[in-house]
């Protein structure tokens, strides 16, 4: 039974990534070249995922702690390691910086062709994993800058304007991979009997206003004063709705195709919040931009934060332009 009309419906990632472009340059190629390998590492994880309950010593803890101070679950580091081999065996990516590597890792043998960095959080929202909940990934693409002989990794302590490109899978019911080149936003279903991610919304524009406020409120007496009053306005006005599902990626795909507000605030103990800009933050931010909305850290736009380290965090306000500027507007009154 035909599921879908073939010549009306059946537009592939990669077909699509390539008319992103208007020519064949290098560029067009090494993107293209890149985003297939994308596609490739998230159906890997997600064919991982979708087995992982049944298979012995692919859930749960390792043990170790990362360099975020967090308990490291097997599938993180299952993750990790594919987004390495599936780039390895790219030639284009040079380097690749994740969540869960304290250093950039290097792949000298492709620095001479692609000089392109990988951005990426292996696993985002970790909690979800051993309960079959959903959890997403989250890339970005840069240029690399300069030799970064030392393996310092400064020419990415730049602003997210850097971006080439940026998306994020997200493993819920479908496995849903969307992203952006900076000529919009558009999402693609995994269809795991052909092993192809499949079209299914272009320049997706996120509502101007939504409904959904979605917050961790279990750090209600952490939070400064005006986050605590934003979230009193919302309580007391009708029209608002909660939902927090302990994974960025989820809530922020919500958010996407029905509009509302994420938030991250800073707390007492960690004033720049829990999200780390070049692999969670920046990448949101700039599809989020692409879809007519915005993020930003409260003060300033999250694509315009220089970070001083790689692991650098920001608290992240993301989400339809209305409801991010009255969360903005509580903030600033208060200084
Ligand atoms: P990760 O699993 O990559 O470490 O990210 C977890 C992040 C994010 O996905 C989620 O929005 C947030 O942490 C949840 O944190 P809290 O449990 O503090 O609400
Ligand atoms: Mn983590
Ligand atoms: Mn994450
Ligand atoms: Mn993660």
């Amino acid at each position: 039974i035909p599921e879908y009309s073939l010549d009306r419906d059946c537009q592939t990632l990669s077909r699509h990534v390539l008319q992103q472009f208007s020519d064949f340059s290098t560029q067009a190629q090494d993107v293209s070249a890149i985003m297939n390998r994308v596609a490739l590492a998230a159906k890997l994880v997600s064919r991982r995922l979708s087995k992982a309950g049944l298979m012995a010593g692919a859930l749960g803890f390792t043990g170790e702690t990362n360099v975020q101070g967090e308990s490291v679950k097997k599938m993180d580091i299952y993750a990790n390691d594919v987004f390495i081999s599936v780039f390895k065996q790219s030639g284009l990516v040079c380097r690749l910086a994740s969540e869960e590597m304290e250093k950039p890792y290097y792949i000298p043998e492709n620095c001479p062709i692609g000089r392109y960095t990988l951005l990426y959080d292996p696993i985002d929202g970790s909690s979800n994993v051993d309960i079959n909940l959903n959890v997403g990934s989250i890339f970005s693409l840069r240029q690399q800058e300069g030799e970064d002989l030392d393996g310092e990794a400064k020419d990415l302590l730049t602003d997210g304007d850097r971006q080439i490109g940026a998306g994020y899978v997200l493993y819920g019911p479908s496995t849903v991979l969307v992203y952006t080149l900076g000529n919009g936003v558009h999402s693609f279903i995994l269809d795991p009997s052909l092993g192809e991610f499949i079209l299914a919304q272009e320049n997706i524009i996120i509502p101007p206003h939504g409904s959904v406020y979605s917050v961790n409120e279990g750090n209600y007496w952490q939070w400064d004063e005006s986050i605590r009053d934003y979230i009193r306005y919302v309580h007391r006005h009708e029209g608002y709705t909660s939902r927090y599902s302990g994974a960025l990626v989820g809530d922020f795909h919500r958010i996407l195709l029905q509009g509302g507000v994420f938030l991250y605030p800073g707390t007492e103990k960690n004033p720049e919040g829990k999200l780390r800009l070049l692999y969670e933050s920046a990448p949101l931010a700039f599809l989020a931009e692409q879809a007519g909305a915005k993020a930003t850290t409260g003060f300033e736009r999250i694509l315009s934060v220089v970070p001083d380290k790689i692991h650098y965090r920001t608290p992240l306000f993301i989400g339809s332009t209305e409801d991010v500027d009255l969360v903005e507007s509580f903030i600033q009154d208060r200084v």
